[in-house]
């Protein structure tokens, strides 16, 4: 956590936001994490684009900020590139991805020269058709590879270039007249992260630049995301595996590109999610009743593992608890349990140590995949603040019974 807080802060930005659990941006951090990418892999391989993963924390804010420091909008959906177009994020800065581009979609970002990684031969189709309809437009594309990572599982995206789906596709590409392939992408969320793993993935990309398509001078290469960010030495003891830090993956990926083009002229393109917003954001969720069944202690809290831990990880997450006033108790295998009708609402298990009603507990790394994975089960979701300029800014108020009812008909 970067800010220090106290009982009473928790309890005036309760007041102000009405309701009692809420999230904390910090900006700072985000901006730190985005330099220290850029700053590591510009210092060798000065060519970068660094595209910021709108799915894993699409808060306006956010993505507005990284825009205004010169990243790009990595998008995938028609949803998302809507909302880079409503932030007024230029179609050039954004990198649209995914399995279901819808064609209008697809028709706008060919128009107005976004970056466009094709996922399948049927949105070749749709290429094809625009490329018919508008002979004149001068159109590139991208190709998002599928092959096998060394012991990890069958990726369902992009196209297998050990199948002849991916010959098909090649030469469908040539076969326009002005249509030009310009850059290959991949990407794979490996359990394990490791910088042997991106090494992997450039050496292929290459691999399939300079062996499977004749003359082809890639005008970029994406390798996606899927880095592990910064955490707390104790978060770090969850992992079973070596955490490297931004600095130890863009040091590998800047110098292995260097090695490849040491004139630069091809751009590498990362696509980072976590590793610029997990550690962005807390979560402070307040105790609203604690009880005692069959000798063992509850603790209710206007939170749930939907606000959490909407991964489904069962592993205690670190905690900070935020006593409420000086009649503490303490408590034996207390289990801290959400608001949902879910026996299995338990974000924290057998807690040993001091608690009273009302207490705030702190969640750190908050700040991936948990505000887009909430779904309207049973509560609405919480406030969004950060602080700026000394006060507190509200990014997200908190959701109201409308809100989630607003499109069902009455
Ligand atoms: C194409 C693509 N790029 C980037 C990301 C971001 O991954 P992460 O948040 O693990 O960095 C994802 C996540 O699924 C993705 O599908």
């Amino acid at each position: 956590m970067q800010h220090e807080y106290s009982y009473s802060k928790l309890l005036e930005i309760e007041k102000l936001v009405e309701n009692p659990s809420f999230y904390i941006c910090d900006t700072a951090v985000l901006h730190r994490n985005f330099l220290r990418f850029k700053n590591t892999i510009q210092s060798t391989y000065p060519n970068l684009g660094i595209g910021y993963s709108f799915k894993t924390n699409y808060l306006p804010y956010y993505c507005k900020m990284v825009n205004q420091w010169g990243g790009l909008a990595e998008v995938v959906s028609p949803m998302e590139y809507e909302l880079a177009l409503k932030l007024k994020i230029s179609p050039k800065e954004i990198i649209y991805n995914g399995p279901i581009k819808s064609k209008d979609t697809i028709f706008y970002a060919l128009t107005n020269d976004s970056y466009l990684n094709i996922d399948s031969l049927e949105e070749l189709q749709i290429i094809q058709d625009f490329a018919n309809t508008y002979p004149n437009k001068k159109i590139k594309i991208g190709l998002r590879c599928n092959f096998l990572l060394p012991n990890e599982k069958i990726s369902r995206f992009g196209i297998d270039i050990g199948d002849e789906s991916f010959k098909q596709a090649l030469d469908t590409i040539n076969e326009i007249r002005n249509c030009t392939l310009s850059g290959l992408h991949f990407h794979y969320s490996s359990q394990e992260r490791s910088i042997e793993s991106y090494k992997f993935r450039l050496t292929k990309l290459l691999e399939i630049s300079k062996n499977l398509i004749p003359n082809f001078e890639p005008e970029y290469l994406d390798i996606g995301g899927g880095f592990f960010g910064d955490m707390s030495e104790e978060l770090k003891s969850l992992f079973p595996y070596e955490v490297p830090t931004i600095e130890d993956y863009s040091t590998a990926i800047a110098n292995q590109m260097n090695g490849f083009f040491p004139t630069h002229k091809t751009k590498l393109i990362i696509e980072p999610g976590v590793a610029l917003v997990a550690n962005t954001m807390t979560f402070f969720a307040k105790v609203n009743n604690i009880k005692c069944i069959n000798g063992k202690y509850f603790a209710s809290c206007n939170a749930s593992f939907q606000t959490i831990k909407p991964s489904g990880n069962l592993k205690n997450l670190p905690i900070k608890i935020f006593l409420s006033d000086s009649t503490k108790k303490y408590y034996e295998n207390l289990d801290f349990v959400g608001y949902t009708c879910l026996e299995y609402d338990r974000f924290y298990t057998n807690y040993c140590g001091f608690l009273n009603n009302k207490s705030f507990i702190a969640f750190e790394n908050m700040g991936s995949y948990n505000i887009v994975f909430k779904p309207p089960f049973i509560e609405p979701s919480p406030p969004i603040i950060t602080f700026e300029q000394g006060g507190i800014a509200i990014l997200r108020r908190k959701e109201t019974t409308e809100d989630i009812f607003n499109s069902f008909i009455f």
